[in-house]
């Protein structure tokens, strides 16, 4: 289902902050298992503050939607190095309109021309949204490029193509 205007109404994007870290680290692992983030990590993601934004929705205030993760990669390129949304809430269009949202804060800022990211070659969810946006994949695969042995797409988005 993707997002209604009525929903989109609710829909609050926030920066993470300290206090966030116990459920996103907790979020993360349950996911991600032993490519998880490490706690320290994400410490250090919300000290540097690039853009680390969580998705909240205000009739639900308790619930942690999601949350995106962007740091600043080569001069003119940034990284989407974590996106998530909380399973209880996926396939409802969540991923999309962080997605979203993120692709309109980041053409925003000065001096940045590209997005990449690098997504599991078998997460064809993820690859899908991706694609919805207009991020291209690179066919080559980065070959055990997880802890987990597996490989992935680097996938890029122009931003001002
Ligand atoms: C990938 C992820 C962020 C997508 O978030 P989401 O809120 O579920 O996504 P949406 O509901 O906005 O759907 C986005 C697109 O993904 C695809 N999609 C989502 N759920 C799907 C499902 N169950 N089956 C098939 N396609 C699906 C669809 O193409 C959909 O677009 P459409 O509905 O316009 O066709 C979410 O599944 C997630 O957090 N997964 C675990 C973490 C992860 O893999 N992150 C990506 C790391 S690179």
């Amino acid at each position: 289902m993707n997002y209604s205007k009525k929903n989109m109404v609710l829909m609050v994007i926030k920066e993470v902050n300290p206090r966030d870290l116990k459920k996103i680290v907790y979020l993360e692992h349950q996911i991600f298992k032993e490519d998880a983030f490490s706690k320290d990590l994400m410490e250090k993601f919300i000290a540097k503050n690039f853009l680390f934004l969580k998705l909240e929705i205000s009739k639900l205030k308790k619930h942690l939607i999601g949350f995106i993760i962007v740091i600043k990669d080569q001069k003119e390129m940034v990284n989407i190095v974590n996106l998530l949304i909380n399973p209880k809430f996926q396939n409802r269009g969540y991923g999309s309109y962080l997605l979203q949202q993120t692709i309109e804060k980041i053409k925003q800022l000065k001096n940045i021309n590209k997005i990449v990211l690098n997504v599991q070659i078998s997460n064809l969810i993820a690859i899908k949204l991706y694609e919805k946006f207009n991020f291209k994949k690179n066919p080559i695969v980065c070959e055990n490029y997880y802890q987990s042995g597996e490989g992935a797409y680097l996938m890029e988005l122009d931003i001002y193509s």
